[in-house]
C-alpha cells in the first residue's frame, strides 16, 4: 500500500529517517520499491542523467511525464514525486497548476516538487488549492544555479543561513509536506530541521536532516562524471555494464555467442524436409544429374 503523507509526517515525529532516491524508469521504480525506499523523485535531473542535456533547464513537462508515468507504474508503496521542470511553474500560479495537474492526471504522480521560495510560495498555495501535495527545494536549486553563482554550497554566511531558515519556514507555512535541502552546511540544515514540523530531506546537507536523497546514477555509479562531494557511491553498476558489454562484443566477434543453450532446434526429419523443399533448382539438377 502507498505510504501516506501522514505516515511521512509521523516519521519525523518518531525520529525515523526517510529514504528518498531519484528514479526515471519502470525497472528502477520496481527496484527502489522492493528495496523499501519511501519516496521516489522523478527529478528534472533526468535532463542530464537520462536525456543527455547539459543542465536541467531544457527538459520539458512532456519529456518528464513519460518518465513519471513509467515510474508510477512500478512503485506500489513508495510515494512518487514529479519534479516540475524550469519554466513550468515560474510564470504564474495558473500555469503552475495546469502543469502540475498534468503530472497527477496523466502520469499518476502523488506529489510535485518545486524549487525556491519568495514568489514560489503563492505557487505552493495554488497547487495545494488544486489538491496537489508539494515538496519544496531550497539551498542549491539547480534550475537557478546561475543566479546562485554556480553549483556551490549555499547558506554559508549567517545572513544567507538566516534567509534559508526563513524560506524553509515560509514553505512550511505555505503547506509543503517536506522540503529538500541541497548543498547546505550540516549545522544550518540541522537548525532548519529542528525548527520545522515537516521533514527535511537532505542532499549534501549532513546527517541532521529527517531524510536523505541521492540521485540514482550517482548512488549506483552509472555516471562517468565526477560526482559532487556529497555523493556516496554504493555500487559501480556502470563499470559492470561496460564489462558485460565488452564481453558480449568479444564473444559475438569470436562466434562464442550464441552457444547451443541459447539456440532452438528443429527435429531432424523436419529439417531434411525443409532442406529438400527449399533446395535451389540448380542444386537439385546437380544432384539428379
Ligand atoms: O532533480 C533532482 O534529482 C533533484 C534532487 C537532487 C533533489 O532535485
Amino acid at each position: 500500500m502507498k505510504l501516506s503523507l501522514t505516515e511521512i509526517a509521523d516519521r519525523k515525529r518518531l525520529g525515523e529517517k526517510l529514504v528518498m532516491v531519484t528514479a526515471y524508469d519502470h525497472p528502477g521504480a520496481r527496484l527502489a520499491d522492493a528495496a523499501g525506499v519511501d519516496l521516489i523523485l522523478v527529478g528534472d535531473s533526468a535532463a542530464d542523467n537520462v536525456l543527455g542535456y547539459s543542465s536541467t533547464v531544457p527538459v520539458t513537462v512532456d519529456e518528464l511525464l513519460v518518465l513519471v508515468r513509467a515510474v508510477t507504474r512500478g512503485a506500489e508503496r513508495a510515494l512518487v514525486i514529479g519534479d516540475m521542470p524550469f519554466g513550468s511553474y515560474q510564470v504564474s500560479d495558473e500555469t503552475a497548476v495546469a502543469n502540475a495537474v498534468r503530472f497527477v492526471k496523466e502520469a499518476a504522480a502523488d506529489a510535485v516538487k518545486v524549487e525556491g521560495a519568495g514568489p514560489i510560495l503563492s505557487r505552493v498555495q495554488a497547487l495545494l488549492g488544486a489538491g496537489i501535495p508539494v515538496m519544496g527545494h531550497l539551498g542549491l536549486t539547480p534550475q537557478s544555479a546561475t543566479m546562485l553563482g554556480g553549483f556551490k554550497a549555499q547558506g554559508r554566511t549567517a545572513a544567507k543561513a538566516r534567509q534559508l531558515l526563513a524560506d524553509a519556514r515560509a514553505l512550511e507555512a505555505a503547506g509543503c509536506f517536506a522540503v529538500v535541502l541541497e548543498a547546505v552546511p550540516a549545522a544550518v540544515a540541522r537548525r532548519i530541521t529542528e525548527s520545522l514540523t515537516i521533514p527535511t530531506i537532505g542532499i549534501g546537507a549532513g546527517p541532521g536532516c529527517d531524510g536523505q536523497v541521492l540521485v540514482w546514477h550517482d548512488l549506483l555509479g552509472l555516471s562517468d562524471r565526477k560526482p559532487a562531494r556529497f555523493v556516496k557511491r554504493y555500487a559501480n553498476v556502470g563499470g559492470e555494464i561496460k564489462r558485460a558489454l565488452e564481453q558480449y562484443a568479444t564473444e559475438v566477434r569470436a562466434g562464442a555467442f550464441p552457444a547451443d543453450e541459447h539456440t532452438y532446434s528443429i527435429p531432424t526429419d523436419e529439417l531434411e524436409l525443409f532442406a529438400k523443399t527449399t533446395e535451389e533448382p540448380e542444386h537439385a539438377e546437380q544432384r539428379d544429374a
